[in-house]
C-alpha cells in the first residue's frame, strides 16, 4: 500500500502532530485567521521573498508574492510568505557579492527549519537569484523561481537608455564635457522609469534567463517587465505549479543536472550574458554536486553564437527582448540547432524541448504565458545570421598570470585589443587608481595595461565590480576608447571594455597578480586563450619569496567568516562548508 501523502508530508511533522506540540504549531498559526482545514495535509508552500526598499530592484516583490499566493490557494496548497534578506546591488557596501553567501545560508536554513513542503523563490537584483537557487538546492525541496522582471526601457531625449550601461556612458560624457551635471541628474530619472531589475542584459537579466534555462523558472517568465500584468500571471502560474511539483516530488536535484548546467552555459553565450553568471553557475553547481569547471564555459560556449542584441553587447533592452519572444525564442533557436540537451526536465514536469518548441501551452493555463508569436529577428537573431559568430562570447584564459583561470567578455571588448602586449601599471586597490586617474601628468598611455589588484573574494573582501575602471581622463579626452585592464575583481554585467576579470588565484592569497611590478610586459592573447606576464620564472620565484600576505583585517563578524571560508573565483566564490546538499530532514522538535 502506498503512503497517504496527506499524513506523510513533511509539514505534517508540525501541523499533524498530536498533543502539546501539535497544539503549539497550529494555535499560533491560527492567530493569523487561517481555518483549521489548512492543516489537513495539503502541501504547505513557502513563498520566499527578497522584497526590500533597500534593494530597489526587488521592492515590488510583495505584489508578486500576492499573485503566487493566489496560485497556491487555487491549486489546493497552503501558502506562507516569508522574508529573506536582499542583496541590493546599488546600495550595499563594500559589495552585494560579499552577502550572496549569507543570503544563500539564510534561504537554506529558513526553508529547512520550517514546516514547508515546497518553496517559491522571489528574486530580482543580481545576487538574489543565485543566492536563492544556492540555498534551495542545498535543501532540495521542490522549488520554483520567479524573478521580478526587468524595468521598462529607459528613455532619455527620445533615445533608449539602459540601466548600468548608460551610467558608464554618461560618466564618460560628463568627463569629456558632452553632458552637464544637470543633464546627468535629469537622465538618472529617465533611466529608472518603473519597478524592476536592470533592463540591460546585465547580471539580473542574465540570471533570470539562466534560471529559466536551468529549468527552475517557468517558460517565458524571465522577460516579462516587472510592471506588465503578465508578470503577475506567470507568478500565479508558478504558485499553481509548485503544488503539483510537491505531489510529483520534483526536486532541484532532478532538475539541476550536469546537462542543465551545460544548457545554461550555452544559453549564457547566446544571450551575451554577464561574466558574473560564470561565478554564480559554478557556485550553484557546487551545491548539487555537479562537476562544472571554469574551462567548461569556454569549451561549451565556443559552438554558440551570440543571438541576442541587447546592451551592453548590442543595442536593445529587455522590453524589446520580451516582445521579440523572450527566452523561449532563444531556446527554440538553440534547440533547432542541436545546441541544447532537449530532454532536460524542468519545473513544468516536461522537458525543455517540450516547453519551448511546438505550440503546447507551457504553464498549464489555457492561454499561453510565453512569447510573442511575431518575433523580431533584429532583437533575437537567427543561428544562420547571428549578432556575433560562435566563439566570441566569454573566453577563459590561462597562463602564468592566472594559473587557475581568468575570464574576458569578448563581445564587450575592443577587437584590436584582444591580442595585446603592453607594460603593466599596477594599482594595489581601485581607490589608488581613482586617486590619480584624472591627473593630466599620469604616466599611462593607451598601450599600458592597467592592473588593479586586491579586489578578489578575500582581498576586498567580496570581489566587487571594480575591474572596468574608467580610462584616465587625459586619454579619454584624446579620444582613446578602450584599454586593457586586468583585475582579480568582477565587472558589472552592464559594463564593457577589454577587461580581464576574476584572475585566480587572487593577489591577496599570493596569486601571481601580487607579483607584478610597474613596467612588466603583460601579454594578452585571447584567440589562444592566454594571459601571461613576460617575466622569467627565476625572477617570479624571487618575488614570491619576498611576498608577505596582507594582515588579516577582520577579527570577527561576518567579514571574518567570509574571508576565512570563501573559495576562489574559479570555484564560484562560495564558502567551502556550504558546498553540497544537506537535505530536508525534519529537524528535532523545538519544545
Ligand atoms: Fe539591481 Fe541592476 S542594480 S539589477
Ligand atoms: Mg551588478
Amino acid at each position: 500500500m502506498t503512503e497517504d501523502p496527506r499524513t506523510s508530508r513533511r509539514s505534517q511533522a508540525w501541523f499533524g502532530a498530536q498533543g502539546r506540540s501539535g497544539m503549539v504549531y497550529r494555535s499560533w498559526m491560527r492567530s493569523q485567521g487561517f481555518g483549521h482545514e489548512v492543516f489537513d495535509g495539503r502541501p504547505v508552500i513557502g513563498i520566499a521573498t527578497s522584497a526590500s526598499e533597500l534593494a530597489p530592484c526587488n521592492a515590488h516583490l510583495t505584489r508578486v508574492a500576492e499573485a503566487v499566493k493566489r496560485g497556491v490557494w487555487q491549486a489546493g496548497g497552503f501558502p506562507l510568505q516569508f522574508p529573506t534578506m536582499a542583496t541590493g546591488e546599488t546600495l550595499m557596501r563594500p559589495t552585494a557579492m560579499l552577502y550572496r553567501n549569507l543570503m544563500a545560508m539564510e534561504v537554506e536554513e529558513l526553508i529547512r527549519a520550517n514546516p514547508l513542503d515546497g518553496v517559491v523563490l522571489l528574486s530580482g537584483c543580481d545576487k538574489t537569484t543565485p543566492a536563492m537557487l544556492m540555498g534551495a538546492a542545498s535543501v532540495d525541496l521542490p522549488a520554483v523561481m520567479v524573478t521580478g522582471g526587468p524595468m521598462l526601457n529607459g528613455k532619455y531625449r527620445g533615445q533608449d537608455v539602459g540601466s548600468g550601461t548608460h551610467v558608464w556612458k554618461f560618466e564618460e560624457d560628463l568627463k569629456t564635457g558632452r553632458m552637464t551635471e544637470e543633464e546627468c541628474f535629469f537622465a538618472e530619472g529617465c533611466m529608472a522609469r518603473s519597478n524592476g531589475h536592470c533592463m540591460t542584459m546585465g547580471t539580473a537579466s542574465t540570471m533570470a534567463c539562466l534560471a529559466e534555462a536551468l529549468g527552475m523558472q517557468l517558460p517565458g517568465s524571465a522577460a516579462w517587465p516587472a510592471v506588465d500584468s503578465r508578470r503577475m500571471e506567470t507568478a500565479q502560474a508558478a504558485g499553481q505549479r509548485i503544488v503539483g511539483m510537491v505531489e510529483e516530488e520534483l526536486r532541484p536535484s532532478r532538475i539541476l543536472t550536469r546537462e542543465a548546467f551545460e544548457n545554461a552555459v550555452r544559453v549564457n553565450a547566446a544571450i551575451g550574458g554577464s561574466t558574473n553568471a560564470v561565478i554564480h553557475l559554478l557556485a550553484i553547481a557546487g551545491r548539487v554536486g555537479v562537476d562544472l569547471s571554469l574551462w567548461d564555459f569556454d569549451e561549451l560556449a565556443r559552438a554558440v553564437p551570440t543571438l541576442v542584441n541587447l546592451m551592453p553587447s548590442g543595442k536593445y533592452l529587455m522590453e524589446d527582448f520580451c516582445y521579440a519572444g523572450g527566452l523561449p525564442a532563444v531556446l527554440a533557436e538553440l534547440l533547432g540547432g542541436g545546441l541544447l540537451h532537449g530532454s532536460q526536465i524542468t519545473v513544468t514536469g516536461r522537458t525543455i524541448a517540450e516547453n519551448n518548441t511546438g505550440s503546447t501551452d507551457n504553464t498549464g493555463n489555457t492561454e499561453r504565458v510565453g512569447s510573442d508569436p511575431d518575433p523580431d529577428f533584429d532583437v533575437i537573431t537567427r543561428l544562420d545570421a547571428p549578432l556575433q559568430p560562435a566563439g566570441t562570447g566569454i573566453a577563459v584564459l590561462r597562463g602564468n598570470l592566472c594559473p587557475d583561470g581568468a575570464v574576458i567578455k569578448q563581445s564587450a571588448a575592443s577587437p584590436h585589443l584582444l591580442t595585446h602586449r603592453g607594460p603593466a601599471r599596477v594599482f594595489d586597490s581601485p581607490e589608488a587608481y581613482h586617486e590619480v586617474a584624472d591627473d593630466p601628468d599620469l604616466d599611462i598611455d593607451e598601450n599600458t595595461v592597467i592592473v588593479i589588484r586586491n579586489a578578489g573574494p578575500k582581498g576586498y573582501p567580496g570581489m566587487p565590480e571594480v575591474a572596468n575602471v574608467p580610462l584616465p581622463a587625459k586619454l579619454l579626452k584624446a579620444g582613446v576608447k578602450d584599454m586593457v585592464r586586468v583585475c582579480d575583481g568582477r565587472m558589472s554585467g552592464t559594463g564593457y571594455g577589454t577587461v580581464v576579470l576574476h584572475v585566480a588565484p587572487e593577489a591577496a592569497v599570493g596569486g601571481p597578480l601580487a607579483l607584478v611590478h610597474d613596467g612588466d610586459p603583460v601579454v594578452l592573447d585571447v584567440p589562444h586563450r592566454t594571459l601571461r606576464l613576460d617575466v622569467d620564472d627565476a625572477e617570479l620565484t624571487r618575488r614570491r619569496r619576498a611576498w608577505r600576505a596582507p594582515a588579516e583585517r577582520h577579527a570577527g563578524g561576518y567579514a571574518w567568516l567570509y574571508t576565512q571560508n570563501v573559495e576562489q573565483a574559479d570555484r564560484g566564490a562560495d564558502f567551502g562548508f556550504l558546498r553540497g546538499n544537506r537535505g530536508h530532514e525534519v529537524p528535532r522538535d523545538s519544545h
